[in-house]
């Protein structure tokens, strides 16, 4: 065996024989981090505002998960599916007591609590909507990457990727009650949207907008879907996102924050929903003990810390150091709710659909600089920052993150 490869290009070197590649990655490999903060393994920090991708909600290496970890590992590691184990019944209880939903299904990614959440909607509309199958979901939204997902979200650059793609799914402009209102026809059984579209670029619904939808749903039967895999918890300042506009859903969806940072995910829904037959759903490593006692410790800890009130104060902090910048530079929009903001950068054409990572869009200049300065955003559309620090992110961080991109700015535009 050759020696481990330690500096980054020994590493990338290496990386270029063996790993697939899928998305263009600046050259830096990252070893380590703690709360706000990543260290590459040349020693170079990093101030976090990507954190895992709205993954890490209590930052990096929380002392919460490594002791639930350590816990858990020396007890049981994996029972096999085929058996309960308590923290699994624990963390259930846990989601359903503090959603007011009735039952959990856990899984491991966004996607794949989607595609069950999906499932179950279509034997709704098998048992109780004379066979309707069809789902309603918005443009512009993001619901994952596996076959069903990809056709479930509203993405125009993924239309004839992957063809033939998922039958059943139609798309509606998002925040468009009337058209939402003309697309769910005696043939729909769902209807799947973001409360705020996150990967889309950071729109929040309206108030109305999901009011109108739970009504509708209501007057005709059909399900109404949140997926909350990134908006939930604490993220918007409360646990669910939909706790901030006062609309249960029949079925939500949680991935991201529900492990902070540990892969675990889940579908949360009314007993109406709950329609699964023996063998119907399920999967080798769901409800996994290492997973639940993760995910609970992570949940209690942000209910117990009072995070999701630290978020929405740290969120509204973000907000106005944005704007002021924003007089500064002239942004064009700077939207969202708790510790989920974008910004449109100055005077920007924004075009339908995602960033391009290897384009020189502006969005991608700004965010190369302030990877060079120490700082970590992303840019979810060409001209377009956004900012998903962890809950626990401190006003020193929000004003270093401030200083340092205002820095960046000044260089790029
Ligand atoms: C709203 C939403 N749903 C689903 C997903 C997919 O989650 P995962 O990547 O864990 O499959 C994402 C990921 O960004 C998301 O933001």
């Amino acid at each position: 065996m050759s020696p481990t490869p330690k500096t980054t290009r020994e590493l990338l070197a290496h990386m270029e024989q063996s790993v697939m590649f899928t998305a263009a990655r600046p050259p830096v490999v990252m070893e380590r981090g703690e709360g706000s903060y990543l260290w590459d393994v040349e020693g170079g920090r990093y101030l976090d505002f990507i954190q895992g991708w709205a993954v890490n909600c209590l930052g990096h290496s929380p002392p919460v998960i490594q002791k639930a970890l350590a816990r858990q590992a020396a007890v049981l590691v994996n029972a096999s599916p085929a058996y309960y184990n308590p923290q699994w019944i624990e963390f259930a209880g846990l989601l359903t007591k503090t959603s007011g939903l009735d039952k959990v299904f856990f899984a491991n990614t966004g996607a794949e609590a989607n595609e069950g959440a999906l499932k179950m909607a279509r034997k709704y509309g098998m048992r109780h909507l004379k066979g309707a199958y069809g789902v309603v979901t918005a443009w512009n939204s993001f619901h994952g990457r596996t076959l069903a997902m990809m056709s479930a979200t509203g993405k125009g650059v993924w239309e004839g990727l992957f063809e033939p793609k998922v039958p059943g799914f139609t798309h509606v402009p998002f925040n468009d009650l009337e058209a939402m209102r003309l697309a769910v026809t005696n043939k729909v059984c769902a209807v799947m949207v973001e409360p705020v579209q996150g990967e889309g670029g950071v729109f929040p619904a309206t108030v109305e907008y999901l009011r109108g939808l739970r009504k509708l749903c209501d007057e005709t039967g059909v399900l109404l879907i949140f997926d909350e895999v990134q908006t939930a918890i604490g993220r918007l300042g409360h646990l669910y996102g939909f706790q901030h506009y006062g609309v249960q859903p029949d079925i939500m969806t949680l991935g991201k924050g529900l492990g902070g940072g540990f892969p675990v995910s889940a579908v949360v829904a009314r007993e109406k929903a709950c329609l699964f037959d023996i063998g119907e759903q399920g999967g080798t490593f769901n409800a996994q003990p290492l997973a639940m006692a993760v995910g609970k410790a992570v949940v209690e800890e942000v209910i117990h810390k009072n995070l999701c009130a630290h978020a929405a104060r740290m969120g509204g902090r973000l907000m106005d150091k944005l704007k002021e910048m924003g007089r500064e530079f002239g942004f064009a929009d700077i939207r969202g709710m708790g510790l989920l903001v974008g910004v449109d950068l100055p005077q920007s054409e924004i075009p339908p659909g995602p960033a391009q990572p290897s384009a020189p869009t502006i969005g991608h200049q700004v965010v190369q600089e302030c990877l060079k300065a120490g700082l970590l955003i992303n840019s979810p559309r060409p001209a377009t920052l956004r900012f998903m620090p962890a809950l626990t992110v401190t006003e020193t961080e929000i004003d270093e993150m401030v200083d340092i991109l205002r820095g960046c700015l000044q260089r790029v535009l």
